[in-house]
């Protein structure tokens, strides 16, 4: 029998406690032991809870408690979360989280004492929720050297663009909507700012290319400027909105990484990608490109992960080569190096003038505005052009390249 014990009775927490209750018997088939859940930390009452006694509000009670073996950890955030993750890496216990926060941003030092303590550190649940995507980069994929990685990452804006783009609802009410069906943050800021989304893509970019990725680096947007009228331009053109996380490892070595808003053609596959679901594309050198689909967040498909990441180690999986390297200085290179087209609005200025500025390659909206789809290249090229047109800029939203 294996013992575990869970870190925060959230919504994750408790559906990983839900799951281990009732697939106990397959998880005892899959995993070849009973796994039982000793212990849950949360600093709230659960008097009503059938398993009352489970629960402390003492972290010690499970550090010291030699029969657990494995602890999940459902708290989200920096702390306590990084302090009781690294006292039970040290202590010889293995440590499964969904927190993509205390991934991205102590990752590398966490994993280095796990395979110093010779115990596991996973995190398959703290990208795309339920979707397979830690394990497949680091196995199936393994012989590929990962050249681009890209897409939906965060349920809650996509479910918001989804439900402002499909019902014609306001972002208020969608976001109520996310946040009653447990996908959003606690801050739902993390959400709809873009950091959830930069902290995943941070992780990918990480495992991906080996090095540490320094998330306070990625340059990050969120969905709160995009407004109706660019969503309806958009459309007029054959393009969907979408918040896409984006890297891709530079021909001399380093990563771009960059979360925005982005025109999705309606024929690329991204563009159907609705609600909570997330879709991860990833480009590798010899398979070319896979798309992984599914639940980004909610409480079951996230906890399915968690879980997973369980019967893994207790079957006695070697996973310490999930692992990356601290980066060079320089290693991330700025975004504006990447090629992209940019979608604009602009007032006070006319369609010669744009052409004048950015050739005849240009791509305009048949609207009643100035509405434009630059030629690609690379940002900081566009930005320049951009500055010496003149004119009101209303709106700029990057536009995903045929080949992404
Ligand atoms: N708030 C996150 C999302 C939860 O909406 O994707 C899953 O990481």
């Amino acid at each position: 029998m294996i013992q575990i014990a869970i870190l925060g009775y959230g919504t994750v927490g408790s559906g990983v406690y839900e799951i281990a209750e009732k697939n106990a018997k397959s998880i005892k088939r899959k995993s070849g032991k009973e796994v039982v859940v000793k212990r849950i930390l949360d600093l709230r009452e659960f008097d009503d809870h059938p398993h009352k006694e489970l629960f402390t509000k003492d972290f010690d009670d499970i550090l010291n408690d030699s029969d657990i073996s494995i602890i999940v950890e459902t708290i989200g955030g920096l702390e306590p979360a990084y302090r009781f993750t690294k006292s039970a890496l040290l202590a010889g216990k293995s440590v499964v989280t969904s927190n993509k926060e205390l991934v991205a941003t102590h990752g590398t030092e966490l994993l280095r004492i796990a395979r110093e303590q010779n115990v596991n550190y996973l995190f398959e649940a703290s990208v795309g929720g339920g979707i397979p995507i830690i394990r497949p980069l680091n196995g199936c994929l393994a012989a590929n050297e990962i050249t681009e990685i890209f897409g939906i990452l965060n349920g809650t804006t996509n479910y918001i663009l989804t439900k402002m783009i499909k019902d014609g609802e306001s972002f208020a009410d969608a976001l109520r909507q996310a946040q009653e069906k447990g996908y959003a943050e606690r801050n739902p800021e993390a959400d709809v700012e873009g950091h959830d989304a930069c902290r995943k893509i941070c992780i990918l970019a990480s495992l991906a290319f080996g090095k540490a990725v320094d998330a306070d680096k990625i340059h990050t947007e969120g969905i709160t400027n995009i407004t109706s009228e660019d969503v309806r331009e958009a459309e007029g053109l054959g393009y969907v909105i979408k918040l896409i996380g984006y890297t891709k490892k530079t021909e001399d070595g380093r990563a771009i990484c960059r979360v925005s808003p982005m025109l999705v053609p309606e024929d690329n596959p991204l563009s159907g990608v609705e609600d909570v679901f997330n879709a991860i594309m990833v480009r590798g050198d010899s398979i070319g490109d896979v798309m992984f689909y599914g639940r980004g967040a909610g409480k079951l498909p996230t906890a399915s992960a968690v879980v997973a990441d369980v019967i893994d180690i207790v079957k006695g999986a070697d996973n310490k080569n999930f692992i990356w390297d601290e980066a060079p200085e320089g290693y991330m290179a700025c975004y504006k190096e990447a090629v992209v087209s940019l979608f604009v609005r602009a007032k006070g200025v006319t369609k010669d003038d744009v052409i004048n500025v950015f050739g005849s390659e240009t791509e305009f909206a048949h609207s009643d505005e100035l509405c434009f789809i630059t030629p690609p290249a690379q940002e900081k090229e566009l930005d320049k052009k951009l500055e010496t047109l003149g004119g009101e800029i209303i709106s700029r939203i990057r536009v995903m390249q045929e080949e992404e």
